[in-house]
Formats: C-alpha cells, structure tokens, sequence
C-alpha cells in the first residue's frame, strides 16, 4: 500500500494536488516527502541534508521555524544551478563532527553516490557518524528508475541489510499513486532491458527513516571490494592509473603492429585480405 494514499496533497478524486516539472516523473512525491520532514524539525535542532543540489525547501524553512540547516554535495553546480550547499564535500569524508546532528536527510541522493566512487555502507557509516545517538536518518530514493543497480533492481532485502548495522528501527515507506510502468528513461534502459524481471515493473519513490542506535561501528575502508578499489585508483590517478594507460597504449601498439605484420604476409603470401 503506498503511503501516498494517506498523502495530504491527495485529493478527493485520488488525484496528486502538487505540479511536478514536466519529465521529473517522481518529483511529486518527492516534494511531498520532504514536506513531511520538514513538521519533523523543531527550532534549534541541527539539521544536515546530504547532496542538496540546487534545491532544498528545508533550507528556506529552517530559517522560518529556526533550526540549524547545513547542506554538503559534491558538486557547486547541479544541472546549470548553483548548489545551495554550505559546504563541498561528499558524503565518503563529511566535514561535521561526530553525533553533530538530530536529523540527517538525502534527498534523491543516495541512488549516485557510486558514480562518485563512493561505497554505500562507507557513505552509510559517514551519514550514521554525524548523527546523535536516537537521532533520525530520513533518506529516499528512487526504486526501478535510475542510479545504481540496487535501486534500479529495487533489492530491497539488500538496500534494508545496509542500514542494519546502525539502526535501532527502520521504516520503509512506498509512495507513488498511481504507479505506472517504468518511464524509458535512458539510464534505466542500460539495467533494464537485460533483466526481464524488471519489464513492466512501476517506478516509485521509497521512503527510509532510521532511528540511529548508541553504539554503531564504523566502516572500515580496508572492507572495500577489489573492484572499488581499482576504480578509484583509475579516477584518483594513482600509479595503477598510469600502469594501465601505458598497458593499453603498448597493447595497442602491439596489435598495430601485429595487424601490419600480418598484412605483410597476406601480401607475401597473396592472401585476400576478409
Ligand atoms: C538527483 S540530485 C538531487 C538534488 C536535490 N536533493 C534534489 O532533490 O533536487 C543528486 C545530488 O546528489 C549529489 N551527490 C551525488 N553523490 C554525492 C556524494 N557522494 N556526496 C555528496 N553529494 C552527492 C549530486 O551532486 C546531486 O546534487
């Protein structure tokens, strides 16, 4: 049951109230959730919000209802707009020290954090270290969408498995109303057309609130996969980069040279060449 049926912008024809941007299929519900956060808020807590981009009507209300409002991301633009981020930073290395916040927010987030090398449970481990013990992490994402495989397959069992570690209680909620088939959007096609189980399957938005437990142990980086490993040493340009480039450039010169080698002897031999 979507927990948009209970939506307050619902209206008494089952009809979402709220405009979306023409394309941004699931922004409806995404302004709806965030609206929700912000009754949570009350004045004087601390409140961070995790790849705020150029848009974050939380920013706006803190400074109405007077709680303490900080956004990092990691880029300072997000399509053509400026981000309202306080600070540059990725969610791998936050800028905040420990048990800083009551309540820490991703909105529409999570599901890129590993186009930036960032591994889920270190970004997870950063996002659980800065909130207070008791303190609530109100994150959604989208499901069968975009982003990375975990989203776009929508393994819930799994994306559950990743808060584990630091939650006292988690909520999922689903929201959209009414669900229809999967938009062609071009980065689903890339997961989607290789895996018949998603044909068909409905986008929606999940909604993930963790309460955060008192005692919660840290990611260690040396846990990194080999793969991650590897990627970002390519990204950071670390030796291994400069090891590879110089592999596939003397690879490259080696198949020309065994191309022209072997024309050589189709010449020789008066092989046709295919
Ligand atoms: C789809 S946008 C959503 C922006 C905004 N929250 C919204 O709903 O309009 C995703 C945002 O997450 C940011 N982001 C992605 N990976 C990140 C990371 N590792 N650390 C911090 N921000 C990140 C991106 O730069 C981008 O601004």
């Amino acid at each position: 049951m979507p927990a948009c049926l209970d939506c307050r912008h619902l209206s008494s024809q089952g009809t979402c109230r709220i405009v979306a941007p023409p394309g941004r299929f699931l922004r409806s519900c995404v302004i709806a959730i965030v609206d929700e956060y912000a009754h949570l808020f009350r004045p004087g807590q601390r409140v961070l919000e995790i790849g705020c981009g150029a848009w974050s009507p939380l920013k706006e209300q803190g400074r109405a209802v007077g709680y303490q409002w900080e956004g990092i991301d990691v880029n300072s633009n997000y399509m053509g707009k400026p981000t309202i981020a306080t600070r540059l930073a990725s969610v791998e290395s936050i800028p905040f020290p420990d048990a800083h916040f009551d309540f820490v927010v991703a909105t529409q987030s999570m599901e890129h954090w590993e186009e930036y090398c960032v591994n889920l449970r270190k970004g997870l481990s950063e996002l659980f270290r800065v909130l207070q013990p008791g303190g609530w992490a109100l994150v959604n994402v989208p499901i069968h969408f975009h982003g990375g495989p975990l989203f776009v397959s929508g393994n819930l069992r799994r994306l559950r498995s990743l808060f584990e570690p630091f939650a006292d209680e988690i909520r999922f909620e689903q929201w959209r109303n009414p669900p229809t088939p999967l938009p062609a959007v071009r980065q689903t096609l890339r997961h989607y057309w290789f895996k018949p189980s998603l044909w068909g399957k409905s986008s929606y938005v999940l909604d993930i609130r963790v309460k955060r437990k008192a005692q919660v142990e840290y990611f260690n980086c040396r846990r990194l996969g080999i793969l991650t490993k590897v990627r970002r040493a390519l990204i950071d340009r670390t030796p291994l980069y400069y090891l590879t480039v110089a592999g596939i450039l003397s690879f490259e010169s080696c198949s020309s040279a065994w191309g022209d080698a072997l024309s050589a002897m189709r010449t020789l031999l008066s092989v046709p060449a295919a």
